[in-house]
């Protein structure tokens, strides 16, 4: 449905898992639709209907995209050959069946993984974690490690046995190295109390496309979880490597996140222009990027649970868009994907909003707002509490949005003046659910291939990141000492000092 009345200027779009209003835009249905002629191709029904039958081709990686087919539980068993690994693995350790190699039960899952293979997977865990299948026997810990200089497993392995502990080591391409430093560390770890035979038998757990290497690494085949190599990194938190998630609410639950990402595939696909939210998020983030020459966006979610949000927001968007050669690689002048930042928005309200009211900078935000939420775990008192405080963050999140657009004058102390004018949306769900948090990702992940299709970009693959890469391993060869090549003045004398 779309509200359009002039009067009250409310634009919005309503559907049963996600809602869009973005009357704080400045751009009226009418506009928006003339946008829409003038830069969806003639050719985009044809390119959205391949994205999600999985036929959209990644000319550069020679290959498919095919996350869109990953939204049932059905589909990420078939992945992995068939076999039900991934829902037998996901029982047994949730219900406290599965034994380590000295017997004990398995308390502690490590994900180790970084970039897609960290950063969906630990938001959705974090996000749903009260949704959790209440036929867990015993409590299941589970933490993330991402970081290449081993700064989380600092904090974790002093809270972890090696006896009570699997480690899923979750890399597409199980090869990248921030994952297998960490990896090695572990190892090492471990041998306190388990030999490597131990470990590798009932402590490690590989989610990856590629097979072959977790064979090499060591992983028993009853222990490998494989996915399609046409499923991206930033795309697959919908299929194995969804493991953790799984392993938070159940596999029950995880399917009902697949369920409401299906739900805005769907949508996607077949509601008109002016009603498909997925459609009008890039169709105002190309009118801000290129109209109103805004570079950024922010990310402001006002509901704690969806804290992780930016971050994977950041590579969704950044690491799909952020290009300058054509999808024929060519080179292309207009800018393409914002700078995406932000931060949980009320305590972005005590950081960062003062410079959002009254600095210099344009930016715009999505403002993403849960409106309801039960806690029947907590007694009757706590439970108003709990829902005084939702409503105390939902009104914060429409104060903030309201200025950010209407601005403040105040003629006697021009101090307390808010300039105002700054587009922003407002995404929201009635209850923050499974179904409802997969509706809300895959129309972010709809709205980023979109706005590739609109600027001729390839939004799936990331040349970008690796020189950085190769780089970093002439530089290290340095340091330690197995060549001797010079670089700069600067890197130089950092690495003299080591
Ligand atoms: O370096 C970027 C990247 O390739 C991301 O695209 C990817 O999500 C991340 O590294 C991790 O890759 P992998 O899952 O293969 O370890």
């Amino acid at each position: 449905m779309v509200n359009n009345n002039p009067a009250s200027s409310v634009y919005s779009v309503e559907m049963e898992l996600l809602n869009l209003d973005y009357s704080f835009q400045g751009l009226s249905p009418d506009e928006l639709a003339e946008f829409a002629q003038k830069k969806l191709p003639a050719n985009f029904e044809s390119l959205r209907h391949q994205l999600l039958n999985g036929e959209f081709e990644n000319k550069t990686e020679n290959r498919k995209v095919s996350h869109c087919l990953n939204r049932s539980i059905h589909n990420v068993v078939k992945a992995g050959n068939g076999k039900n690994r991934f829902t037998e693995i996901v029982r047994q350790l949730r219900s406290g069946q599965w034994l380590g190699a000295t017997g004990k039960v398995i308390t502690d899952v490590v994900n180790i993984g970084v970039g897609g293979s960290d950063l969906g997977p630990m938001m959705g865990s974090f996000a749903l974690k009260e949704f959790a299948d209440d036929n867990s026997l015993h409590t299941l810990h589970t933490h993330f490690v991402s970081s290449m200089d081993g700064g989380q497993l600092y904090a974790v392995l002093p809270i972890i046995d090696p006896e009570t502990t699997v480690f899923i080591i979750a890399s597409k391409s199980f090869g990248t190295i921030d994952t297998l430093a960490n990896v090695n560390t572990v190892k090492a770890w471990t041998k306190s109390k388990l030999t490597e035979q131990q470990w590798l038998e009932r402590h490690v757990i590989g989610v990856s496309a590629n097979n072959q290497t977790m064979t090499d690494f060591g992983i028993p085949p009853a222990q490998q979880l494989s996915f399609a190599d046409s499923v991206g990194g930033r795309f697959s938190l919908w299929s194995a490597i969804g493991l953790s998630i799984a392993l938070t609410v159940g596999a029950n639950q995880f399917g009902k996140m697949l369920d409401g990402a299906k739900a805005i595939d769907d949508h996607f696909a077949n509601a008109p222009v002016l009603e498909n939210i997925p459609l009008l998020l890039a169709l105002i983030g190309v009118y801000n990027r290129e109209v109103r020459e805004i570079n950024n966006l922010a990310i402001l979610p006002y509901d704690g649970r969806l804290r992780y949000l930016p971050s994977y927001m950041q590579q969704l968007d950044m690491e799909s868009n952020g290009k300058q050669a054509s999808y024929d690689n060519k080179s292309i002048t207009t800018p393409t994907g914002p700078i995406i930042w932000g931060g949980y928005g009320p305590n972005g309200q005590h950081a960062f909003f003062q410079h959002l009211h009254q600095g210099w900078d344009s930016f715009t935000a999505d403002f993403i707002a849960v409106l309801h939420r039960k806690a029947p775990n907590f007694s009757e008192d706590v439970q108003r509490s709990l829902r005084e405080q939702q409503r105390l963050a939902v009104s914060n999140c429409l104060a903030h949005r309201k200025l950010m657009w209407e601005g403040f004058q105040s003629h006697q102390d021009p101090r307390n003046a808010y300039v105002g004018g700054h587009p922003t949306n407002l995404l929201y769900v009635d209850e923050l659910t499974p179904q409802s948090f997969g509706a809300l990702i895959a129309a972010y992940e709809h709205k980023v291939f979109t706005q590739g299709v609109i600027w001729d970009i390839n939004s799936f693959d990331q040349p970008g990141v690796e020189k950085g890469k190769k780089c970093a391993v002439e530089i290290l060869e340095v340091i330690d000492g197995n060549a001797q090549e010079t670089f700069d003045p600067s890197t130089d004398s950092i690495i003299k000092r080591m």
